[in-house]
């Protein structure tokens, strides 16, 4: 899919101004990412927004520009290819972006070798390739500036392995490693890293992933509240945020589990009946 740069709209309200700032959000036609592109409009950022369903981001940049007078620009990428991404890192190399938030991502569920390959390695594509890209990108100026955020979007599934989610628990295995180590590296350079691991959430997720929601008992948290503990946690320059008590006590107690209890438990949870 080709990448298109649509024009800004500006709302009443705009203005350029010193005290302007930038967000540039992956996955922000539904879900989280849209979630993250209400609440930083509403903190008064500019922002750009990434994903491929054009006519969603359109939609919501017309309605944050109106009613927050933020500048909004759309980024129709797939970033699940090589020219999708380029398209970003050649956006967040304007040196303009305050603040990242890789949030674009999704799972699959079943047992791995009856799922298709190519779908398995598309999401490896894109919740490990695109992200550590365009981490790579956003720091490139971020670090010299010596300012700057990035949130990179991992998930509860990232602390243990995940038995039928295999792809998908490794992945964010990933992005929580990553992002802690890009936190000790850049904070000496005034740039905070924060990964976010959510457990449940009710978005597109489950469908696109064929998860049923109903396996999930317990650990629910509305996608404002996780939002809203990410950019709590990134203003803090908190490293790893779990929104939600009982999602805390699940990340922390695998630490005191045997390996092979944590991932029987997990996998419980995403095996058919
Ligand atoms: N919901 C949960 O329970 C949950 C729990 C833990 C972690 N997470 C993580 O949270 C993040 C956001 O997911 P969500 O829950 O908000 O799910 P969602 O509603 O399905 O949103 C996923 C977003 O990613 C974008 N995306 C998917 N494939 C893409 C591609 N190839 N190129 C560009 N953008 C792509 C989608 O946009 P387009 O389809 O328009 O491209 C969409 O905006 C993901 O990283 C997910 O793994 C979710």
């Amino acid at each position: 899919m080709a990448a298109k740069v649509k024009g800004t709209a500006r709302g009443p309200a705009g203005g350029e101004g010193p005290g302007k700032r930038t967000a540039l959000i992956t996955g922000a036609s539904s879900g989280l990412g849209e979630q993250f592109a209400r609440q930083l409009a509403a903190g008064g950022y500019d922002l750009v927004l990434a994903a491929r369903r054009k006519d969603r981001l359109d939609r919501l940049a017309a309605e944050l520009a109106e009613q927050r007078g933020v500048a909004t620009e759309v980024l129709e990428v797939d970033l699940s290819t090589p020219a999708g991404v380029a398209a970003v890192e050649e956006r967040l190399r304007r040196g303009d972006i305050e603040m990242l938030v890789n949030n674009a991502g999704f799972g699959t569920r079943g047992e791995f070798h009856a799922l298709p390959p190519d779908r398995e390695l598309q999401e490896i594509d894109l919740n490990v390739r695109a992200l550590a890209r365009l981490s790579h990108a956003a720091l490139e100026s971020m670090v010299p500036a010596r300012r700057g955020a990035i949130i990179n979007v991992a998930s509860l599934g990232a602390f243990q392995p995940v038995p039928y989610m295999s792809t998908y628990g490794a992945t964010k295995a990933f992005v929580l490693h990553f992002s802690e180590g890009l936190y000790e590296e850049a904070k000496k350079h005034g740039v905070t890293v924060t990964c976010l691991c959510p457990g449940p959430v009710k978005t597109e997720f489950q469908q696109v992933a064929g998860v049923r929601a109903e396996r999930m008992a317990v650990g629910w948290v509305p996608p404002e509240k996780v939002v809203a503990a990410a950019l709590k946690g990134a203003r803090r320059g908190q490293a790893v945020v779990v929104p939600g008590g009982m999602n805390r006590l699940a990340a922390a107690s695998v630490k005191f589990l045997p390996r092979f209890v944590a991932r029987r438990i997990a996998g419980a949870m995403f095996r058919e009946p």
